[in-house]
């Protein structure tokens, strides 16, 4: 079943980057096209399709309560699209912005565990087209040293009624044309294949491989952070974790059961990192 949508706000805005003569030749998704041979039963089973919104996330949020499981938000621009720390995530016409509703069974201090299977699918999803994407930690899809995929999960409540999983991949999209700030340390994968993807079909195997995930987590959540852990890319670095309060710097020596990052200082001590913003020096 899926739900088509008008754009929630009228001022249409071709281009986040005003550019919308570019970004006009991508096609428009269309939902019953990912429908169509789609053989997961949860997630995806649902799927509300917009134009235009300000975030597929804040839009899951406001439906929430009232979808089911799996019921996933998918739209061709993202006007105040959201990353990590608060910061914007640049979201133009050929990128594949999604949002997926979960209600597992599982408290809220354990929703990590989402963003590891998420971050898997991704990965795996974008590896299958012959591309050697990697995780840097905590979830972030990257080539070589530039990020082409991004993950947000949002929680509400402790017994965690709900989670939001907000997917970002940079699909067709011509990476000279990002903001000057994340131009050299992003990619796409028209970029990186030098011809555009089907995104219906990317989508189908995104969904496809994320609910094969998110249905194992409860039982076989080590073999799934085995995988994770098999190609992430940050141990072995040295690394520069920016936490609100602090900065620290030294070598990734791995990464524990819940997923956090094991740091050798270079004072010598060994520090857990749960959250931060993770840079891999260049040396
Ligand atoms: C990050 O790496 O900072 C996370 C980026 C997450 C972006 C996706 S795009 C779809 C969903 N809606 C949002 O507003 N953000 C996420």
């Amino acid at each position: 079943m899926h739900i088509e949508r008008q754009k929630e706000d009228k001022s249409r805005v071709d281009s986040t980057f005003g550019m919308g003569h570019i970004f006009k030749e991508v096609p428009d998704l269309i939902p019953a096209e990912i429908q169509r041979g789609l053989n997961t039963s949860i997630i995806g089973k649902t799927i509300e399709y917009y134009r235009e919104v300000k975030s597929t996330n804040s839009v899951a949020a406001s439906m929430a309560d009232d979808v089911e499981d799996g019921t996933t938000i998918i739209t061709e621009i993202q006007t105040r699209g959201r990353g990590r720390r608060g910061r914007i995530w640049a979201s133009p016409r050929g990128g594949i912005w999604l949002s997926i509703v979960l209600k597992p069974r599982m408290p809220a201090a354990r929703a990590y565990r989402l963003t590891i299977a998420a971050g898997l699918a991704a990965a795996k999803t974008i590896r299958a087209y012959e591309i050697d994407a990697k995780i840097k930690w905590p979830n972030d899809i990257i080539i070589g040293n530039k990020k082409v995929c991004g993950i947000l999960t949002e929680t509400e409540a402790e017994q965690l009624k709900y989670a939001i999983v907000g997917i970002g991949v940079d699909a067709n999209i011509d990476t000279r044309l990002f903001p000057e700030e994340i131009r050299d340390r992003s990619t796409s994968l028209q970029t990186e294949l030098g011809e555009s993807i089907d995104r219906v079909e990317f989508i189908k195997r995104l969904l496809t491989g994320f609910e094969y995930e998110y249905l194992r987590l409860y039982k076989q959540f080590p073999q799934i952070l085995d995988e994770w852990r098999y190609l992430l890319a940050t141990t072995g670095k040295r690394v520069q974790i920016n936490n609100p309060s602090t900065t620290i710097y030294g070598k990734a020596v791995g990464v524990d059961r819940e997923g956090a990052l094991i740091i050798k200082c270079d004072d010598g001590f060994i520090e857990r990192i749960v959250a931060g913003e993770c840079i891999h020096a260049s040396i």
